[in-house]
């Protein structure tokens, strides 16, 4: 009998490592023949610890366990959920870059080529850069980290700046409150990432890639390390990756634990061993990054879609969503909702069908009142805006941005003022302190919420001049982005800052 059971941190944090042990132990004292498999997620979070036997006759799932009830499982008689395929929260997803996540053994390389892996690689060697890069640039991916550049253009100006060494960087610093597509990918399927950047080191020629995880990552760190270990002694990655007289290799650096170093030259210093401080743009990083060498910064979704893109052709992965929104997005939905998870799907789904269907509303059963988009600097979107398709320009349209896709639902309980000082609270601390409008303004901006707190509406016309003078000033996102939720949260319930009407 073969027993699957993730080793993600999440279905950890749920007691993962507890139901393992009941399980080995159980097994044991029946002198049942068990095979305990350690994969990824399947992403369904409020089912972990979930737990799959295979009896002969393919998955069945079962969660969210308890040790308890590990003697009924392995008697047959625990309640199920069916073949996890026929969980409709999984059954609607279109999972490409998270094709193999929660099916596979992370660490095993004979599992990963099992399910399409090196594929992609494969083919990359037998193109140019050029064609790599043309490649990428027909599949339409666009950067997952938030900024939506497409990633084909920035691969070309790497490809065809002139130095004497390049280096592809990937962005682990997944801080965006409600987020854990990275951390799932790293923790889940840590080959695709290294399969993916290896790719962009053919495309663009860098011959050493980083990825740079937040310290708060430490499953995905040691996931990450030990991949790398593995596909090196593979002869996956190195000076002759396989066999083909190419080279590319790589390492994981560690952050120290700051949101700003999630920005992509703040990250660069961080991992040059500085501090992580922003530097302005230009020179951009794909001209000057890394060590002052022409540098790929692309987040980790990013990079790790580009095998699936290489192994099913450009074509069939732009096939897939709206407008200028191509291929597929794992949504991350987090927060007040029933069905917390990852689900992975074409660009477009209305952000109402997010919420209601997958999600099934509010966990406390009370009315949504809204949902923050895109981390902490994501505007708040209330349910009269529910008909927003999820894409980057749809998102753009109606005042927000989709970010690195998180969704973080709250309740009619939710104190909106409270929230848009939360914005400028977490701006004032998180802030590198290069630039006045953030510096200063996120402390003024604290102050300020405070006096309308207290009464003062006048303080509502500074508030919002301050929020203009942030989004245009400010040197990179984390000021620039703050009057998102700041200006959404007052546009959206005025009465909460004592204002009859939206101020504009
Ligand atoms: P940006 O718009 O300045 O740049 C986007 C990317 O394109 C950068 O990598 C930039 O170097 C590159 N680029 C621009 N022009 C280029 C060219 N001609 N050739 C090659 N590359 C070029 O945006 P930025 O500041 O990098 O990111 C902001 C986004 O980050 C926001 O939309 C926000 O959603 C997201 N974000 C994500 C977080 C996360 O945890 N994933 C946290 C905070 C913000
Ligand atoms: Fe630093 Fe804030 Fe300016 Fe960004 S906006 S450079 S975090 S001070």
């Amino acid at each position: 009998m073969n027993i699957y059971l993730s080793c993600d941190s999440a279905a950890k944090s749920l007691g993962a490592e507890q139901v393992a042990k009941a399980i080995t132990q159980e097994a044991e004292a029946r002198g049942l023949s068990v095979d305990l498999i350690r994969t990824g997620s399947r992403g369904m979070v409020w089912l972990e610890p979930l737990v799959e036997i295979d009896r002969g006759a393919g998955r069945i799932a079962h969660g969210p366990v308890t040790p308890d009830m590990v003697p009924a499982l392995l008697d047959g008689s625990a309640e199920t959920l069916g073949p996890v395929d026929t969980i409709p929260f999984f059954a609607r997803q279109t999972r490409l870059t998270f094709a193999r996540c929660g099916i596979t053994d992370p660490l095993s390389l004979t599992d990963y080529e099992a399910h399409g892996g090196l594929t992609g690689l494969r083919r990359a060697l037998a193109m140019t850069a050029e064609q790599i890069v043309e490649e990428v640039r027909t599949s339409g991916l666009r950067g997952r980290g938030g900024a939506g550049f497409p990633t084909g253009i920035k691969w070309d100006t790497v490809r065809q700046a002139e130095a004497d060494r390049k280096y592809i960087v990937c962005n682990a610093d997944e801080g965006d409150s409600g987020t854990f597509a990275d951390r799932m990918l790293m923790e889940g399927d840590p080959f695709t990432l290294i399969e993916g950047m290896a790719i962009a080191g053919l495309g663009t020629g860098a011959t050493k890639g980083f990825v740079y995880i937040r310290s708060e990552y430490p499953d995905a760190i040691a996931t990450m390390e030990r991949a790398i270990r593995l596909a090196r002694e593979a002869g996956w990655l190195g000076l002759d990756i396989l066999g083909s007289g190419r080279t590319f290799d790589m390492e994981v650096r560690v952050g120290a634990g700051a949101y700003v170093c999630g920005e992509e030259t703040s990250l660069l210093n961080s991992l040059e061993g500085k501090r992580g401080v922003v530097r302005a743009k230009p020179p951009l990083p794909a001209l000057e990054g890394a060590f002052g060498r022409p540098t790929v910064v692309n987040n980790v979704i990013s990079l790790a879609t580009v095998p699936v893109i290489f192994e099913k052709g450009a074509q069939h992965y732009a096939d897939f969503g709206l407008g200028r929104s191509l291929g597929t997005i794992p949504l991350q939905i987090a927060g007040n909702v029933k069905h917390g998870g990852l689900f992975e799907t074409a660009f477009g789904m209305p952000l109402g069908d997010i919420v209601n269907d997958l999600g099934g509303g509010t966990a406390s059963g009370r009315p949504v009142k809204a949902v923050q988009v895109g981390g902490p600097l994501g505007a708040y979107f209330a349910p009269h805006q529910f008909d927003t398709p999820f894409g980057y320009e749809e998102f753009d349209g109606a005042g927000g941005l989709i970010g690195h896709a998180g969704l973080v639902v709250f309740d009619d309980t939710a104190d909106m003022r409270g929230m848009a000082r939360f914005a400028m609270e977490f701006c004032a601390v998180e802030s590198c302190g290069k630039c006045t409008p953030c510096r200063i303004g996120a402390v003024r901006g604290v102050e300020t919420i405070d006096r309308i707190a207290a009464g003062d509406t006048g303080a509502v016309e500074i508030l919002t001049d301050l929020c203009e003078t942030m989004k245009d000033g400010s040197l990179c996102a984390l000021g620039g982005f703050t009057p998102y939720p700041v200006m959404s949260a007052l546009r959206l319930f005025p009465e909460e800052f004592g204002m009859k009407e939206a101020a504009e």
